[in-house]
């Protein structure tokens, strides 16, 4: 079964936010070290596209948690799936996301996060849909695009698991399916 998916950001659009965002990052974190916690699977390709262009020094560690059954809609129940692997007490943080949606999962993430005692917590996420927010005490550092409220895929975002590779943000014809 194929989706029908209609260009919403295509690739240059979305490269050229990565860059202004890491070039916004690494004013902000000048002299320091980031240590980015990737949100797989999702933040997986922003992840890798934004440390590339950051000029301060970086650290990567991946994080798996899952908000969503197959589906499209939120479960309200977060699961880690896989944790970090290093210690990140004493690190400045920046959570790399796909997309904040309810906000249900940075909300617990972070949460979860600022109990380990890093020196700071900030989230950079590559697309947010502010209109789909449940949890309204989620602070979002960066965001490379505001988007309205339609199911999107593409650069790690998913629907069943597909469209991850591709290279540009598309939107699911949900009524569309051949
Ligand atoms: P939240 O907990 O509702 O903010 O959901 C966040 C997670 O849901 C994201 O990290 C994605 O994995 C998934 N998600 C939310 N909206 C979309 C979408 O439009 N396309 C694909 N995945 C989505
Ligand atoms: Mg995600």
């Amino acid at each position: 079964m194929a989706e029908k998916i209609r260009i919403l950001l295509d690739e240059k659009e979305v490269a050229q936010t990565i860059e202004r965002l890491a070039d916004r990052i690494s004013r902000d974190y000048e002299g320091k070290e980031i240590h980015l916690v990737c949100v797989l699977k999702g933040g997986v390709f922003f992840t890798c596209e934004l440390a590339k262009r950051i000029h301060v020094p970086v650290t990567m560690d991946f994080m798996s948690v899952s908000s969503y059954g197959s589906g499209t809609s939120s479960s309200g129940v977060v699961k880690i799936i896989k944790d970090l692997d290093e210690s990140i007490a004493g690190r400045e943080v920046l959570i790399v996301e796909d997309i904040i949606d309810s906000g249900r999962t940075l909300s617990y993430l972070i949460q979860l996060l600022r109990q380990r005692n890093p020196a700071s917590v900030r989230l950079c996420t590559m697309l947010d849909k502010p209109e789909r927010r449940v949890v309204e005490d989620v602070v979002v550092d960066y965001v490379g695009f505001h988007i309205p409220d339609e199911f999107v895929v593409g650069y790690g975002l998913d629907y069943n698991q597909k469209y991850r590779n591709l290279p540009y943000i598309g939107v699911v014809d949900l009524n569309g399916e051949e």
